[in-house]
């Protein structure tokens, strides 16, 4: 295996273990993973130790180019971008959801283990990258008026820990309806905030992470998710998905891409889900949100 190390600055910390894994998964010369995999990745300054020849290894991204370049010589007129790293609260969101794809089970099930083990190392390379922050423009929705019951109710289950951290930054978040016409029966029962993803808070191209609220009595109907893999964990109450089971807190449902599915919630109390999404960089950034014309 390769060594490396980072050369300066210790910001953009990218890519270690990402490359140790490839290089073993492989058995390839760095040069070779540089021309295949990684060039698809944003940002490298990577040196071999004992190497010099493979100091510099680019940039793809006109913006981090800029970005790379200002921190790498920076003048004192130079702003200092936002980055993860300066939002604590949001680090530790981060890592509770990471957990959660961490200690969760499979229940013995090879697609989902996979999954859990893709939204991991998305995850793992984000938190290395300390990727960037967009100016923070938080708005509600109707729903969000049962978000303090859902997460009251979330605290006394096995996911309490990433309850309470997103009662840390509930102040923050961004809800939206994401349909250009939302059904009339929808406007006070349901919403969505992604926190992360290509337009999220937290910058990111490789994965999308949300929450969806659902008020009580909510049947939210058959929608899919084109070349998007998806995965649901329940936080609170108890839903359902196409009336083929009935999820508990602590449960994950994965849905593969183009999978209809219908949700539906109890009738007493909210649940609050989070969601990841996995899939091409193109397909995230493009996703058009639509329910199925023929729902199931
Ligand atoms: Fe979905």
């Amino acid at each position: 295996m390769n060594q490396l190390f980072l050369k300066k600055p210790s910001r953009l910390s990218i890519t270690i273990l990402a490359l140790q894994y490839f290089s073993d998964e492989s058995n390839s010369t760095l040069a070779d993973l540089v021309g295949g995999n990684l060039t698809a990745r944003p940002m490298w300054f990577i040196q071999i130790e004992d190497d010099p020849q493979y100091r510099v290894l680019g940039f793809n991204d006109p913006s981090t180019i800029e970005e790379a370049d200002a921190m790498i010589n920076p003048s004192d007129d130079t702003p200092c971008p936002s980055r993860l790293g300066h939002f604590p609260d949001w680090q530790y969101l981060l890592r509770e959801v990471y957990n959660l794809y961490r200690f969760s089970s499979a229940g013995g099930s090879p697609s989902i283990r996979s999954h859990q083990k893709e939204v991991r190392h998305r995850l793992s390379r984000l938190l290395n990258d300390d990727p960037p922050i967009n100016k923070i423009h938080a708005s509600e929705k109707p729903v969000c008026s049962h978000l303090s019951r859902a997460l009251d109710i979330g605290v006394s289950h096995p996911t309490a820990s990433l309850s309470r951290a997103i009662e840390r930054i509930r102040g923050q978040l961004l809800w939206e309806f994401g349909y250009g016409k939302v059904p009339a029966g929808l406007i006070n029962k349901y919403a969505f905030s992604e926190f992360m993803g290509p337009k999220g808070i937290i910058v990111s191209k490789e994965l999308i992470l949300g929450l969806v609220l659902f008020a009580p009595g909510t049947t939210y109907p058959t929608h899919s998710h084109q070349g998007i893999t998806e995965s649901y964990f329940c936080l609170n109450g108890a839903i359902s998905e196409n009336d083929v089971g009935v999820y508990a807190p602590g449960s994950l449902i994965l849905n593969p891409p183009n999978h209809p599915h219908r949700i539906t919630t109890s009738d007493r109390e909210p649940s609050l889900l989070a969601y990841a999404w996995v899939g091409p960089t193109e397909n995230l950034t493009n996703q058009k949100m639509v329910f199925n014309r023929q729902p199931r």
